[in-house]
């Protein structure tokens, strides 16, 4: 899908000694990363996110437990599972997305290429699908 993939970071280490997995803005994060926030004890039933960005770009990351993420760009409809710390998912801007199914104490952590600004956001879907119309040439 334009605009979102899942990318599979390194992990470094072995079941021995335990992993790592390093993120480096515009390295192996394709943007600045300018801001970080965790989403966490949130009750298994409540599904979250239900919008989309005008610019920003995010990669979103599951450090524990597991979440389903529903994407959608006007052309595709896609449920990308995020179940493992070197997982991330990709979203930038007029991508739809709504977290569902999260698992008992999963924490999730998200990069993102700019501070929070609520006029960025599109909570509305009825607007989201018209500006995507809006855009097309
Ligand atoms: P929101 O992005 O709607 O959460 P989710 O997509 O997980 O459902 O944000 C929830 C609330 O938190 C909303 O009132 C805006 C606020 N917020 C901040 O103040 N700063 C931030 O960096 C973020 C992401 C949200």
């Amino acid at each position: 899908m334009k605009n979102c993939r899942l990318i599979e970071f390194h992990r470094i280490g072995s079941t021995d000694v335990g992993y790592l997995t390093p993120l480096e803005g515009n390295k192996n994060i394709p943007f600045d990363i300018k801001r970080v926030y965790y989403i966490y004890d949130v009750p298994t039933e409540i599904p979250r996110g239900f919008h989309a960005h005008r610019k920003l770009e995010q990669v979103l990351f599951c450090l524990q437990g597991s979440v389903r993420v529903k994407v959608e760009d006007g052309e595709k409809t896609d449920v990308i599972p995020l179940d493992a710390p070197h997982k991330g998912l990709y979203v930038g801007p007029m991508v739809w997305h709504e977290m569902f199914d999260f698992e008992e104490n999963t924490v999730m952590m998200v990069l993102a290429s700019d501070y929070y600004e609520e006029k960025d956001y599109i909570r509305d879907y009825e607007e989201f699908n018209e500006l995507l119309n809006t855009d097309i040439i």
